[in-house]
């Protein structure tokens, strides 16, 4: 009876138009305030990561086999003409600046009388993970990295090659300089090379200003085997970045990272790429709020007024754990006895469902008390 009165009385107080809302009293991301954007290093669909759907992704660019030539952030050789670091043994050097601006449309003549010779120096000694050279070439082109003390052969390139682009894997050594030679005259159209740290790629969402950032959510797979690294950064000014955290790049589902609370403007997850040729990754979404996360400041604790019996209920019918009635315990310390002292501070209860299907139905305790239990 008292039951059927709360219901009552709860289904009148409920207005009846007010739609559910399962987001109530979450707290809106740093992401979602409309005044964000994205970049990345490469690829497509980059404000993807910020528009509320873990199920749409960026997808980065392809560094293998030649797409990062024009990418002076991974592209180790990239624009070095322009810092005096090539040389040809012959006496014409126009156009040299070809090898390194970055595509493949443009080309260098290295012609000399006998053997024709073209070297880059690398600014300091560089471990290169892949060289790429395109060109067209009228006998064998030898290509060689130069260690201290010692040169490398690392392969003969020759006219079937004309054209196209050919990668070739250096050996773990501190690499000085790249040299190509070949006793006729080549073209070089691009000359280009990863080192140690190999692709990466990176998404960073601007947030607009200086946030507090404590928390960051990010679902972040990256693809099967598609990277052997991945961090998340933070920035205020996108310049010197701080790694706050390395993530998982396998994790399926969106994850939360709390990091140590301090002022970002920008968040970026960096990806170190495995290098197979075409090989991508891609980043779903990225949420960011202080070290409060989505459910805001906890709510300030205040005293109870209620008393303990009033909180506490304890099902003292079923002896847990010891398969009897707790009526069949009495002499026993584990039965009602051991919460004796605790038990008449609370309310006792059992579950409705023990006495009746509905609670609609009388439990008909008469009968009970006959012996021959309740209604249900
Ligand atoms: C070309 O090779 C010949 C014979 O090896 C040599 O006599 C000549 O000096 C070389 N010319 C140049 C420009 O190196
Ligand atoms: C390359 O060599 C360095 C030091 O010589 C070593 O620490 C590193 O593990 C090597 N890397 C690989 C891929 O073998
Ligand atoms: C140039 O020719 C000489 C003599 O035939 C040969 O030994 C050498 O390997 C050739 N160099 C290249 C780069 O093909
Ligand atoms: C993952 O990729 C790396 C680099 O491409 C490769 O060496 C490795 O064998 C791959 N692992 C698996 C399990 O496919």
């Amino acid at each position: 009876m008292k039951i059927r009165l709360l219901i009552a009385a709860f289904t009148a107080c409920l207005p009846t138009s007010i739609a559910w809302d399962p987001d109530a009293g979450l707290m809106v991301s740093y992401t979602k305030s409309a005044i964000e954007s994205v970049s990345s290093t490469s690829g497509s669909y980059m404000e993807r990561v910020i528009d509320g759907d873990d199920n749409t992704n960026w997808v980065s660019g392809s560094c293998l086999p030649n797409f990062y030539m024009n990418r002076p952030d991974v592209n180790v050789l990239f624009g070095k003409f322009h810092e005096g670091k090539c040389a040809v043994n012959g006496v014409d050097a126009l156009n040299m600046d070809h090898v390194t601006d970055g595509t493949p449309y443009t080309s260098f003549d290295v012609h000399s009388f006998n053997k024709s010779v073209f070297s880059l120096t690398l600014d300091s000694p560089t471990i290169l993970h892949v060289i790429s050279l395109s060109g067209k070439y009228n006998d064998d082109v030898h290509l060689y990295a130069v260690a201290s003390g010692s040169k490398h052969f690392l392969q003969a390139i020759g006219t079937s090659s004309n054209y196209q682009n050919v990668n070739t894997f250096p050996p773990n050594v501190s690499i000085t300089a790249i040299e190509l030679v070949s006793n006729s005259s080549f073209n070089i159209n691009e000359l280009s090379a990863l080192a140690e740290n190999g692709c990466i790629e990176r998404i960073t969402v601007d947030l607009g200003a200086n946030k507090h950032v404590g928390t960051v959510r990010t679902r972040h797979w990256a693809g099967t085997n598609s990277t052997s690294h991945l961090v998340l950064m933070l920035s205020t000014d996108r310049k010197s970045w701080k790694t706050v955290a390395e993530l998982d790049p396998n994790t399926l589902r969106a994850i939360t990272t709390s990091v140590s609370s301090q002022v970002a403007r920008y968040i970026a997850m960096e990806y170190t790429v495995n290098l197979r040729n075409y090989n991508k990754v891609y980043c779903y979404e990225i949420d960011a709020w202080d070290e409060h996360g989505a459910w805001g400041p906890p709510i300030a604790s205040k005293p109870q007024t209620k008393t303990f019996r009033e909180l506490l209920g304890v099902n003292g019918i079923w002896g847990w754990g010891t398969q009897k009635y707790s009526s069949q315990l009495t002499n026993d310390m584990s039965g009602p006895l051991l919460y004796n002292k605790l038990a008449s501070h609370a309310r006792n209860y059992h579950n409705l469902n023990w006495d009746v299907t509905d609670p609609d139905t009388d439990p008909e305790y008469s009968e009970m008390a006959a012996g021959r239990g309740t209604q249900a």
